[in-house]
C-alpha cells in the first residue's frame, strides 16, 4: 500500500541539511500535512518504491562526496541491478546543500536527481541547489525553491491526501480528577487601562426591552448595561465589542454527541492558549464560551473529520466534501442552507464518537466578538451603554429557523430573573461629528441603522448642538417605530427634525431615499449653504445606492448640476469627511 504522507530524507554532513529538512517538516506541519523526517541511512530504501512524495535534502562534501550518513543509501541507489521504471510511482524533489567555491559544487543533488529520473521517478521542480557563497546565504536559494515546492506539492496532492489522523493535535488535554481549588473568572480590567478583548467588563444588563410590536415579525431589542467603574469612555460613532456564548441546549447536546462531561476540568498543554481560554478551564465554558459549533463548518473542518472516520458510509461523504470536485455537494449540503458544524455532527454519528477531544480546538474556530454601534449617549445617559440588536432568525430548507447566535443570546438574557453580566469593551467606530456648534448634521438610518445616529442625537443635544436632520425608516408606525417617543420630544423641544418613511402603511413602499428626495430644498441649503455633513447607516444592501442616487438628485436639481458633477459633488464630499457611511449586511 503507497504511503500517503511526505517523506524528507536527509544527508547532512555539518547538520545544515537535517536542519533544513527538519524545516520543511515543521512547514509540513502547518500545512497539516502528514509527514516523516529520517535521515538516508536509517530509512529502508528498499521501501521508496512505496513511497508517493518524498524530498531529498543533501549537502556535498568538499571533495564532491555524499555525508556519511546516506553512504549506504547511495550505495544501493547506483546498483546497476535496479530496473529502470521501478521508481515510476513516485513524486521527488531534491534539494542540494553545496558551496560553489569548490569545484564540484552541489555534485551531490545534481546526481541524485538525475539518477531518480533515470529509475522512472517523476521530478516535482528542478533540483534546487543552494550556495553558502550566495548573497543571502543558502536561504537566497532555498526560500524561493521552497515556495515553489509547496505551491507544487500542495495542487497535486491537495488535501486530505497527505492528511494523516496521525498529524498531532495543537493542545494536549489533561483532565483533572477534581474541581480545582483556584478557579480563573474573567479577568477584572486592569486599574487604569480600558477594557478590551483580553479584558472585557463584565457589563450588567439592565434593562432588555423588546421595542417592536409583539405581532411584528421582528424582534428588537434595546438592551442596556450598566458600565459603572468600567473606565469606558465613547462618544457618538463608536462601537460595542460582545463575544457571544453557544445556547446552553446546543452545549450539551454537543457535549453528549462526544461524551464529555460538562463538568470536568481539564488543563492544556502547551500552555500558550489563547488568552480568553482560562487554565484549567471546564468542559462546559469551552464549549459554551469558546469552540463556535454553532458556525456553517468550512472545508478544512470536513478535512480534519474525514480523518477520524472508520465507517464506510461516512468516510466516503467526508472525503467527498473534503475534496476539489465535492466543493458543489458541500455548499448545497452546507453553506446554502446554513447547516452548523454542531447538526453536522449529529449527520456523521459514528465519525463524532470516534474524535478525539485533543482536536477540539483544531476542529472548531473561536467565537469570534461581534461589533454594535452603541445607541446612548455618555452625557445624556452617565454610567451606561444600550445598543440596539434586531434577533436574527430566518428559515432554510432545514427544519429549525436558522439562528443568529449573539442577537439570539442576547435576547435570550432575562435581568430581571437575576444577575446577568455581559463581558464587553468599545472601540472607534467609523463615523465622527463635526466639533462646532453650528455644522448640521444629516443622518439617513433606518431600521437598526438609527442606533449611531441616536447616540449622535443625545451627544448633540447635551453639547447644545441642534441642527439634527434624522430621516428614519422601518416598515409601519404601530410596529416598529421604535424610539418615537424620544423622537417626539426632541422635536417638541427644537432639538431635531425627523422625517419617516412607513414602508408598508400603504400599498406603494416609501422609503427614507423618497423622503430625501422630497426634502431636496431644505437638504441643499444645509449642505451648500451650511456646510452640512451626510451620513448613512443600516443593514440594507441597496439602501445605500438608493440613498446616494436620491442625494445625486437633490444637487442635479437644486444645483442645476449635471449627472456627473453631482457624483463629483458626492466624491468631493466623501474626500472632506461630509459624507461618511455606516453600512452592514
Ligand atoms: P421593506 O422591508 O418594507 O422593504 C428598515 O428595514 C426599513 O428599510 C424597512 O422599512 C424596509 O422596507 C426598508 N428598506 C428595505 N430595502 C430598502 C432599500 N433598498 N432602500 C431603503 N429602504 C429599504
Amino acid at each position: 500500500m503507497a504511503t500517503h504522507s511526505l517523506l524528507v530524507l536527509y544527508g547532512s554532513q555539518t547538520g545544515t541539511a537535517q536542519d533544513t529538512a527538519e524545516r520543511i517538516g515543521r512547514q509540513a506541519q502547518r500545512r497539516r500535512v502528514g509527514v516523516r523526517v529520517q535521515a538516508l541511512d536509517s530509512y529502508n530504501v528498499a521501501n521508496l518504491i512505496s513511497e508517493s512524495l518524498v524530498v531529498f535534502v543533501c549537502a556535498t562534501t568538499g571533495q564532491g562526496d555524499p555525508p556519511d550518513n546516506m553512504k549506504n543509501f547511495w550505495r544501493f541507489l547506483f546498483r546497476k541491478s535496479l530496473p529502470a521504471g521501478s521508481l515510476c510511482r513516485l513524486d521527488c524533489a531534491v534539494l542540494g546543500l553545496g558551496d560553489s567555491s569548490y569545484p564540484k559544487f552541489n555534485f551531490v543533488a545534481k546526481k541524485l536527481y538525475k539518477r531518480l529520473l533515470q529509475l522512472g521517478a517523476n521530478a516535482l521542480l528542478p533540483v534546487g541547489l543552494a550556495d553558502d557563497q550566495h548573497d543571502l546565504g543558502p536561504d537566497g536559494v532555498i526560500d524561493p525553491w521552497l515556495i515553489s515546492f509547496w505551491q507544487k506539492v500542495l495542487s497535486l496532492y491537495p488535501p486530505p491526501h497527505l492528511h494523516l489522523p496521525g498529524l498531532p493535535p495543537r493542545y494536549v488535554f489533561q483532565f483533572l480528577d477534581d474541581v480545582p481549588e483556584k478557579l480563573m473568572n474573567l479577568l477584572p480590567p486592569d486599574d487604569q487601562a480600558p477594557p478590551s478583548s483580553v479584558h472585557p467588563f463584565p457589563a450588567r444588563m439592565v434593562s432588555n426591552e423588546r421595542v417592536t410590536d409583539p405581532s411584528h415579525f421582528q424582534d428588537v431589542r434595546l438592551i442596556e448595561f450598566d458600565i459603572t467603574g468600567s473606565n469606558i469612555q465613547y462618544g457618538a460613532g463608536d462601537v460595542v465589542m460582545m463575544r457571544p456564548c453557544n445556547i446552553t441546549e446546543d452545549v450539551e447536546q454537543f457535549c453528549q454527541l462526544l461524551r464529555l462531561d460538562p463538568d470536568c476540568y481539564f488543563i492544556l498543554t502547551p500552555t500558550d492558549v489563547p488568552a480568553c481560554l482560562p487554565q484549567p478551564c471546564s468542559v462546559r465554558y469551552l464549549v459554551e464560551q469558546f469552540l463556535d459549533i454553532a458556525a456553517v463548518p468550512r472545508r478544512s473542518f470536513f478535512e480534519l473529520l474525514a480523518t477520524f472516520a472508520t465507517n464506510e458510509l461516512e468516510r466516503g461523504k467526508l472525503a467527498e466534501f473534503s475534496s476539489a470536485q465535492g466543493q458543489d455537494e458541500l455548499h448545497s449540503y452546507c453553506n446554502r442552507p446554513r447547516r452548523t458544524a454542531l447538526e453536522v455532527l449529529t449527520d456523521f454519528p459514528h465519525t463524532t464518537a470516534e474524535l478525539s477531544v485533543n482536536y477540539l480546538l483544531d476542529l472548531f474556530p473561536e467565537i469570534q466578538p461581534r461589533t454594535f454601534s452603541i445607541a446612548s449617549s455618555l452625557l445624556a445617559n452617565p454610567n451606561r451603554l444600550q445598543v440596539l440588536v434586531a434577533v436574527v432568525r430566518y428559515k432554510t430548507r432545514l427544519h429549525k429557523p436558522r439562528k443568529g447566535l449573539c442577537s439570539n443570546w442576547l435576547a435570550s438574557l432575562d435581568p430581571t430573573q437575576g444577575e446577568v453580566c455581559v463581558p464587553l469593551w468599545v472601540k472607534k467606530g467609523g463615523l465622527t461629528f463635526p466639533q462646532d456648534l453650528e455644522t448640521p448634521a444629516i443622518m439617513v438610518g433606518p431600521g437598526t441603522g438609527v442606533a449611531p445616529f441616536r447616540t449622535a442625537i443625545q451627544e448633540r443635544i447635551a453639547q447644545g448642538k441642534t441642527a439634527n436632520v434624522l430621516f428614519f425608516g422601518c416598515r409601519s408606525e404601530t410596529k416598529d417605530f421604535y424610539c418615537h417617543l424620544e423622537w417626539e420630544e426632541k422635536v417638541q423641544a427644537g432639538h431635531m427634525t425627523l422625517f419617516t418613511a412607513f414602508s408598508r402603511d400603504q400599498e406603494d413602499k416609501i422609503y427614507v431615499q423618497h423622503r430625501v428626495k422630497e426634502q431636496a430644498k431644505l437638504l441643499w441649503d444645509l449642505i451648500a449653504n451650511k456646510n452640512a455633513v451626510f451620513y448613512i447607516a443600516g443593514n440594507s444592501k441597496q439602501m445605500p445606492t438608493g440613498v446616494c442616487d436620491a442625494l445625486k438628485e437633490v444637487f442635479q436639481q437644486e444645483g442645476g448640476v449635471t449627472d456627473s458633477q453631482a457624483q463629483e459633488m458626492l466624491d468631493g464630499m466623501e474626500k472632506a469627511g461630509r459624507f461618511q457611511s455606516e453600512t452592514w449586511s
